[in-house]
């Protein structure tokens, strides 16, 4: 092969991978978003007259499903739960699954992060590796793994 062959098969194959990259940034870009829909559309649902803080959190299995919750308050207020929890719940009644993905929002705050109970019910069906989406009105702002966000975390398999 010439060198001027060389380089352009060189140029050609970088441009592939390049294009490659794009799609699957792309991808995973269109997938996070349409999953912050999802907890956004939720968050709407929220019943939240207590703290006035409406949250929705929405999860994906790895089969592409998608469940969504809110946030239901209590006027005996410990007896509220998450929105993270309702969610859970939708996923457990429409046949659970390994998630992949869960996506957090709260109108008030970016970045709604679980609190400790909410990490460990959704570690308990999660990977290491699941991405966890923290959005704002617009969009995911930061992803972190479920990993960071429960280093640690009580494991089931010591119960076995
Ligand atoms: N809340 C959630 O729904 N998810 C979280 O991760 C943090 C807090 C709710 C619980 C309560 O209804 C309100 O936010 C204020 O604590």
């Amino acid at each position: 092969m010439s060198r001027n062959a060389e380089a352009t098969a060189k140029a050609e194959i970088c441009g592939s991978e390049h294009r490659l990259l794009d799609k699957i940034v792309g991808e995973n870009n269109r997938m996070s978003h349409d999953l912050f829909e999802a907890a956004k559309a939720a968050m709407a649902k929220a019943y939240a007259p207590y703290s006035k803080f409406p949250v929705g959190a929405a999860l994906r299995t790895e089969d592409g499903r998608v469940f969504t919750g809110a946030n239901v308050e209590v006027a005996s207020y410990p007896e509220g739960w998450c929105a993270e929890t309702t969610a859970l719940g939708h996923y457990i009644m429409g046949g659970g699954g390994r998630i992949t993905e869960i996506a957090v929002i709260a109108e008030r705050v970016a970045k709604c992060s679980p609190c400790g109970g909410c990490r460990q019910r959704l570690a308990e069906f999660c990977r290491p590796e699941t991405k966890l989406y923290l959005c704002d009105d617009g969009g995911v702002v930061e992803t972190v793994t479920m990993g960071e966000m429960l280093p640690y975390g009580f494991q089931g398999e010591v119960l076995k």
